[in-house]
């Protein structure tokens, strides 16, 4: 991308965000994803891009918005000669997470050059993420107790220093018990190994690695977010049946037992990754609504130019009532 669109693309996920946290609590895990999915819809149009969805909501006869394929932009309101952008979203990553008020709901969007991001099949993929400087010191294919000792020694703390992020499924019991056996720490999620991704690549999170099997499209939004952190996701698809075998063909995808790294999943040169808190979580406060206004908190990160923002905003929506800004 020859220009800088991350401050449009911010507005498209501070948007879903404030959509959504409408819904928080609401125990309604569908009206909150399809809210999101609305005010992304909406926002992406004003975007001065010719984009089009390579992760979303699902295929398009199961998506009525932002499904795999579409055309998103204002290029798909028929103007021309504007960046060809892929684009991949997750409106809410964590839908029962806001559904049920708990933490680390977020609204995301990664944005590459075109071809910049796996057009990679809604399946299963096994992951594992840590940061910067533990990127080298680990495998998939190492038997877990192996990479904890690698990551320990790398972040030059002991193994029981450490805290895994898992989700908590029953597919990881065999995990849980391999992690505890190695005398690390756990940290149990209900969902959002996106949000646990980004944690893990940033120092003072309390957070080091995540590990287990998640969704891929997750998978490819953390890769993207990876190559901005300086992070690093080895991931592997759970291709188990014909069915998905036949998925991954249909996306190009011959090598099932391919082990990708974030290069390979967010392979653009020109990345950027934005994402807004819909609940409270590490690194980003969920929206808060009062009198005259709303209050979003979301990062912004670019790897060329190389930076990362934490961005706070005001929305200001009242405009004739008495302004007091709390820092
Ligand atoms: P949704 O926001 O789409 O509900 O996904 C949440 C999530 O927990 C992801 O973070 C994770 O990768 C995936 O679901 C795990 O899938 P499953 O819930 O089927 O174990």
């Amino acid at each position: 991308m020859a220009f800088d669109l991350s401050l449009e693309l911010l507005r498209v996920v501070e948007q879903a965000a404030i959509a959504c946290a409408h819904t928080m609590g609401q125990g309604d895990r569908h009206g909150s994803d399809r809210a999101a999915v609305e005010a992304m819809r909406a926002t992406l149009d004003s975007v001065p891009i010719d984009g089009t969805i390579v992760i979303g909501e699902g295929e398009r006869d199961e998506a009525p918005m932002l499904f795999i394929g579409e055309k998103v932009g204002q290029g798909a309101t028929g103007v021309k000669g504007l960046p060809e952008v892929d684009i991949a979203v997750d409106p809410l990553e964590g839908t029962n997470l806001c559904a049920l008020g708990e933490y680390n709901a977020i609204a995301v969007l990664a944005a590459a050059s075109k071809s910049g991001l796996l057009h990679a099949p809604d399946l299963y993929m096994e992951k594992l993420v840590v940061g910067p400087r533990a990127k080298h010191a680990v495998s998939l294919d190492r038997p877990v107790k192996d990479n904890l000792k690698s990551i320990a020694k790398a972040l030059d703390r002991d193994v029981d220093d450490l805290v895994i992020m898992v989700l908590d499924r029953p597919r990881h019991e065999k995990l849980i018990a391999d992690i505890r056996a190695a005398g690390a720490r756990i940290r149990l999620i209900g969902d959002g190994d996106l949000s646990a991704g980004i944690a893990a690549a940033v120092d003072g999170s309390g957070v080091h690695a995540v590990m287990g099997t998640g969704g891929a499209p997750e998978g490819v939004l953390t890769a993207a977010a990876m190559r901005c952190l300086g992070g690093e996701i080895y991931a592997r698809l759970v291709v188990a049946k014909p069915e998905d075998e036949e998925r991954c063909l249909k996306m190009g995808i011959t090598d099932f037992r391919r082990i990708y790294a974030a290069g390979d999943l967010a392979s653009g040169e020109a990345i950027t990754f934005v994402a807004t808190g819909v609940t409270d979580g590490a690194l980003m406060k969920g929206v808060r609504f009062f009198g005259h206004g709303t209050r979003t908190s979301s990062i912004v990160m670019q790897n060329e130019p190389h930076q990362i923002r934490f961005i706070d905003t005001i929305h200001v929506t009242d405009r004739g009532s008495d302004l007091r800004i709390r820092f």
